[in-house]
């Protein structure tokens, strides 16, 4: 048997890395966690709460309700879904309210805390691909492939403009690009844990890849150290 490694994907948003992680995980047989759908998920929890909105946020509330957060993830007709309690919320935390509100909430640290914990145990056996903004530095640091994926901000937001409409989520392109824009800040600059590119990551910069020569990339980096494994 091959051994199994843990693989962590970080970048921006909108950068593909998602699409990315989970055909490298499909293509080697491993677990895929979309680490930004959690965040969503808290989000979309706190929201509902009423402790956020984009006008507000109460972060004793929100350090309240952490305990009461129930987010999973389950096989849905071959699809990875997050639930959060018995709720499917896949569709609803890509809704621009979520997004929106998501890179504030991404800030709390005992937020973060709650999250990378939950991660931690779901790579904790390796063969897995975790995609998200502190995943080789935070979450899996001993990782053994670490790939930090960039694009350019306009190939990003036309990306997630055509992905938005083809969810029948309406958005103009600066709409889109604003917010883009905001998130890498927020993202960036954030005092917990901020988006940075670890010292061991390999860049891959997908601006003018298709995602079959993203995969093919990124399978061969993985074999390689699979096989030096042995
Ligand atoms: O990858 P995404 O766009 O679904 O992420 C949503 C937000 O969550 C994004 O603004 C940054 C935050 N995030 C984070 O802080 N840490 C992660 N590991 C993943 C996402």
């Amino acid at each position: 048997m091959s051994t199994k490694i843990t693989i962590a994907i970080d970048g921006y948003s909108a950068c593909g890395k998602s699409t990315l992680a989970k055909a490298l995980a499909k293509a080697l047989d491993y677990s895929f966690i979309d680490s930004g759908a959690m965040y969503r998920g808290a989000a979309l929890f706190f929201y509902r709460q009423g402790h956020v909105s984009e006008e507000m946020m109460d972060i004793e509330a929100i350090e309240r309700a952490i305990p009461n957060l129930d987010l999973s993830f389950k096989i849905q007709n071959t699809k990875n879904c997050l639930y959060l309690n018995n709720e499917n919320i896949e569709n609803e935390i890509r809704q621009v309210y979520v997004v929106n509100i998501v890179s504030k909430v991404a800030t709390i640290k005992k937020v973060r805390t709650a999250l990378v914990k939950q991660q931690q145990r779901m790579g904790e056996n390796g063969g897995i691909v975790m995609d998200g903004r502190d995943i080789g530095s935070v979450v899996f640091p001993n990782a053994q492939l670490k790939i930090f994926v960039t694009a350019s901000p306009e190939i990003r937001a036309q990306r997630r403009f055509t992905e938005l409409r083809q969810k029948g989520i309406p958005q103009s392109l600066e709409e889109v690009q604003l917010n883009l824009t905001k998130r890498d800040h927020i993202d960036s600059t954030r005092e917990e844990s901020p988006l940075v590119q670890v010292q061991d990551a390999i860049v891959l910069d997908n601006s003018k890849l298709t995602k079959e020569e993203q995969l093919e990339w990124a399978l061969e980096k993985a074999r390689k150290i699979i096989s030096s494994m042995h």
